[in-house]
């Protein structure tokens, strides 16, 4: 029997802390990070102003820096965009009680691709994966007034080549074929693959912020994600949730979680008790029958 999603007809609700007077959700508070941020190549002394989520190629023919890159061969006229490391750099404000919360993380759900994160000049974190979520402590970076975020991106191109080099045999295919005018070594990066060309399309290396960023504040264990799946006992239905909390403040919590089935008018509820170390509670649910 194959597991089976549901596609959430139900919704699921989860208190925590002691005395059940706490909904996680609620305790947890954004400081978004998209919109007006600005660009910048290595070497280059000019600036652009870029739209987040959103990438260099788009910034650049938003300026009129470059035509459309999907015209003619306008692809391999801009091959040099993806050739430079680029630098994305943001200014925002946090409040007292932003900083006098126990918990900030910076929520990156879409970096592409090699890149370094800064905030007030420290380095936070490297990311090398475009198609994941990075959540990094930076309680110790973020200062009460203005900051800065710096994304600085060093190019695929030169990342895919630098991978390349550093193996002790190669990974083919090593380049596309040389009429699509595309980048060598893509197959090293987690990276959208056709960004390097594909038989069907040009090259557009590019660097972007593809998805949103922001920064969490919360004093208490917040819920990262929530699966579910339905499986067939010998007689009944069964479900099956797993919540996967952040509990980087490494504290045992006790709380409640109710699933309310709406569909079926159903709210079961169940005790949680997580341990300092753990961070996933597994809780199987028998579907009463109508
Ligand atoms: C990009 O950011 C890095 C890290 O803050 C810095 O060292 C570098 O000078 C910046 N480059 C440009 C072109 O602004
Ligand atoms: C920027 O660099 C160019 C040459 O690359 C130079 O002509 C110009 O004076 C520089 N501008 C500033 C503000 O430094
Ligand atoms: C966390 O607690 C601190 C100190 O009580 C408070 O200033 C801050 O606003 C709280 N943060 C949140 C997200 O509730
Ligand atoms: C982050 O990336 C830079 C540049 O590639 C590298 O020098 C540094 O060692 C990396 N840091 C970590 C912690 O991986």
């Amino acid at each position: 029997m194959l597991p089976q999603l549901i596609p959430l007809p139900f919704i699921l609700l989860l208190l925590l802390s002691e005395f059940f007077s706490c909904n996680v959700i609620d305790g947890q508070v954004r400081i978004n990070l998209n919109g007006k941020w600005t660009i910048q190549a290595e070497g280059s002394n000019v600036s652009y102003p870029a739209t987040v989520p959103g990438g260099v190629y788009m910034a650049l023919y938003n300026k009129h820096v470059i035509d459309d890159p999907y015209a003619g061969f306008n692809d391999v006229a801009y091959r040099n965009i993806g050739k430079k490391n680029w630098n994305f750099t943001k200014k925002f404000t946090v409040t007292e009680s932003v900083v006098a919360s126990k918990n900030i993380v910076l929520v990156c759900l879409g970096i592409d691709t090699v890149a370094q994160i800064y905030i007030n000049g420290f380095h936070v974190r490297n990311t090398s994966n475009m198609f994941v979520r990075y959540v990094t402590d930076v309680k110790k970076y973020v200062v009460v007034g203005t900051n800065t975020i710096t994304v600085a991106f060093t190019s695929p191109v030169t990342a895919a080549n630098k991978a390349n080099d550093k193996l002790p045999y190669t990974v083919p295919p090593n380049c596309p074929n040389p009429k699509q005018n595309g980048e060598c070594h893509i197959n090293l990066l987690r990276k959208m693959q056709a960004s390097f060309s594909w038989d069907w399309g040009p090259a557009f290396p590019t660097l972007s912020i593809w998805r949103d960023i922001y920064l969490e504040y919360f004093n208490t264990t917040v819920i990262r994600d929530i699966t579910t799946k339905t499986y067939k006992g010998n007689d009944d239905w069964y479900l099956e949730v797993v919540v996967f909390f952040d509990n980087r403040a490494r504290v045992p919590v006790k709380g409640k979680l109710s699933i309310h089935m709406s569909e079926l008018k159903v709210m079961l509820t169940s005790n949680i008790d997580l341990t300092k170390d753990s961070d996933e509670l597994k809780t199987v649910i028998k579907i009463p029958k109508a």
